[in-house]
């Protein structure tokens, strides 16, 4: 039995319980040796050969050698650094933020809540040379039906809607579209939600008692709902959404749904992490994406990295097994994929006291194992070699997201963070926040690894509670200095953190720094909470930092929102002079909830209506009688190809979308 081990995968505590129905084989050697190339990639030849060492852990052949329990944890340091945060005044308590930060966790209506528009609203000026489109995924719809039928599921169960703001010529084109999967068509057509998500207690299958113990637990049928909802990119001339599962194909210019396969990232099931890096001989960028799949009964991890290039094509496909277990986000340096696989366990009893009761979701299952050290795997991105290379790290943490990693002139790799703690269920816990046990309890972390002696050592960078680090993607893989990310804004004297408001950009005195980063918060004012920032290098720039951070602004205490107090802003801010705050304010024309995680993308997409799309919308038949109008307004001067402006009722828009996707799916 096998199940994706996704950005989101938290299924395995039910797959766990089937592998006890049916006892893990003894992994042998040949059980975890290489998984061959599939037909149709090919491998590019090392620039070099990963570094060879000695004393390399090789792939263990047995799941019983692994490093676990080896170290009592009196001697396993867990957290040696205090938070050196700002303390605000006694009159600070917080409530009012983290009331006002959960009002961004707020479902919207649904189909009727799609726009496509030039945005107006605009504080200060759009740099003309700044060309792209930010885009975002998020859950965003989480109740469905009236009465009986009313069902109201985890905010991250909710469909996943995709959010774009394009920028060209200092202009901005906005667009908002639910993903149409299998499942939200289904759902929609019938006004209800029908099946079970990964994060939501309850379960819309009634008996769900029955439903849980026979046919999820004892026969192991696990499949959850496609959401859709949990990244967005653009690479290659492909636009895609990602779940967990395969992604989702998007038009590029109307954000409509084709399905799956339309292109290679669409076609092959990957996580909603990834990272694009140069190759070292100049042959171009690559995006970096990969699949973990967990099979519980041999207690294996089946690893997938896949690389595509500029045009979009698979160019590299590499499969490795190592023994189970869960991560989130990757590390690439020029020779290696690095995973940190953090410990954490199955709370066993909660399957049969809570799951099949209703009392917990999937996710609730798993709990920190402080038994086991984390590890680094490294796999070879080059060469003939599948030794995977373990290495353990001297400090307790779990970790999602990463910040950038390299191979230093010593032969070490530097892998850079985001270190919590303590194990939680990231989303879950950010929903629902209170700054102390909750969310935010986060620092950023170096580790240094030492591929000769096995061992990586921790030291904390800033321990300023932060999360959703990005850098200068032109630096993936390479010594660099500059990080942006989400910040928490203040401790009071109760030792309660603030919520995750500010937008910090952190400088390291050197490349090879252990500490002393200068950082420079910028919070973008009350009842305001940025969200995931975004990096966009200013085209030749030379040094790195020369460009923007780019980000959505959760507004709690908007005075002309239409959606109780809630909305949304877009920010601009020049990277090097990031204490000036934003040189743009961008009002979106509705409110965006929070959501996951999003991209920039360099090319224009999802601007104002081509050809194709206004004759489509003037095909269908409009029913003025049925919705909220809303304005395709055209920009002539912009888009030369377009027709007049016309009106359209989104729910004609909707229902041709919806003709356009039932034919384009191949499932
Ligand atoms: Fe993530």
């Amino acid at each position: 039995m096998k199940v994706d081990h996704n950005a989101m995968s938290v299924l395995f505590p039910l797959q766990l319980f089937c592998a006890a129905r049916n006892p893990p084989r003894s992994l042998s050697k040949s059980a975890l040796k290489e998984r061959p190339f599939c037909s149709g990639t090919r491998a590019r030849k090392a620039s070099r050969s990963p570094r060879s060492s000695a004393q390399a852990v090789q792939t263990p052949a047995l799941v019983s050698d692994m490093p676990t329990k080896s170290t009592p944890l009196d001697k396993f340091p867990k957290s040696n650094v205090q938070s050196r945060q700002k303390v605000l005044p006694a009159s600070e308590k917080f409530e009012k933020q983290y009331a006002d930060y959960s009002t961004g966790y707020a479902s919207v209506p649904g189909l009727t809540y799609e726009r496509s528009e030039w945005i107006t609203d605009i504080e200060g000026k759009i740099p003309k040379e700044l060309e792209g489109t930010l885009l975002r995924n998020g859950p965003a719809m989480y109740i469905r039906g009236e009465g009986a039928d009313r069902f109201e599921k985890s905010y991250l169960d909710g469909d996943g809607m995709v959010t774009s703001v394009a920028l060209k010529d200092g202009k901005a084109y906005f667009r908002n579209k639910f993903v149409r999967t299998e499942d939200f068509e289904k759902e929609e057509a019938l006004g209800k939600y029908t099946e079970p998500s990964i994060f939501t207690a309850k379960d819309p299958r009634k008996p769900a008692f029955i439903w849980r113990l026979f046919n999820d637990i004892l026969a192991g049928n696990l499949n959850r709902k496609q959401n859709g909802a949990y990244n967005v990119l653009n690479w290659g001339g492909n636009l895609v959404a990602v779940d967990y599962k395969k992604p989702y194909e998007l038009d590029p210019d109307t954000l409509d749904t084709v399905g799956h396969a339309a292109s290679p990232l669409s076609s092959v099931m990957h996580t909603s992490h990834y990272r694009t890096v140069d190759e070292p001989d100049g042959s171009g960028r690559r995006c970096v994406a990969f699949l973990n799949e967990v099979d519980w009964r041999s207690e294996t991890t089946g690893a997938v990295f896949y690389e595509f290039d500029e045009a979009g094509n698979e160019v590299s496909r590499r499969a490795y097994d190592y023994p189970a277990s869960y991560v989130h986000d990757l590390i690439v340096t020029d020779n290696y994929y690095i995973l940190f696989d953090c410990p954490i366990k199955i709370d066993f009893p909660a399957v049969f006291t809570k799951y099949i009761f209703e009392k917990s979701c999937l996710s609730e299952l798993i709990c920190e194992d402080t038994d086991r050290r984390p590890l680094f795997r490294l796999f070879p991105r080059r060469g003939d070699s599948r030794e995977v290379i373990t290495i353990e790290a001297d400090y307790w943490c779990y970790a999602y997201h990463h910040v950038n990693g390299f191979e230093d002139s010593d032969g070490k790799i530097i892998f850079d963070t985001c270190t919590w703690d303590k194990f939680t269920l990231y989303f879950t816990d950010i929903c629902s926040p209170n700054g102390q046990e909750n969310f935010p309890r986060m620092k950023l972390s170096r580790f240094i690894l030492d591929v000769d002696n096995g061992k990586a050592t921790h030291h904390c960078l800033s321990d300023l509670p932060c999360e959703l680090p990005i850098t200068s993607w032109d630096y993936t893989g390479k010594p660099y200095r500059h990080m942006y990310l989400s910040s928490s804004v203040g401790t009071n004297e109760a030792g309660v953190n603030g919520p995750m408001q500010a937008l910090t950009k952190v400088t390291l005195p050197t490349v090879d720094a252990l500490g002393d980063a200068q950082e420079v918060e910028w919070i973008p004012g009350e009842s305001k909470f940025a969200m995931e920032p975004f990096f966009v290098a200013r085209k030749g720039a030379i040094d790195e930092d020369d460009g923007w951070v780019v980000a959505l602004v959760h507004d709690a205490n908007y005075e002309k929102s239409d959606f109780g107090g809630r909305g949304t802003e877009m920010v601009i801010i020049d990277a090097k002079k990031f204490e000036e705050g934003p040189v743009a304010r961008i009002r979106l024309p509705v409110y965006i909830p929070f959501g996951v995680h999003g991209s920039w993308s360099t090319r224009y997409v999802a601007g104002p209506p081509k050809k194709a799309e206004l004759a489509a919308m003037q095909a269908q038949e409009i029913d003025s009688s049925l919705g909220t109008r809303t304005n395709f307004l055209v920009d002539n001067a912009a888009v030369q190809s377009v027709q007049p402006p016309i009106e359209v009722t989104k729910f004609a828009t909707a229902a041709a979308l919806v003709g356009l996707f039932l034919t384009a799916c191949q499932f």
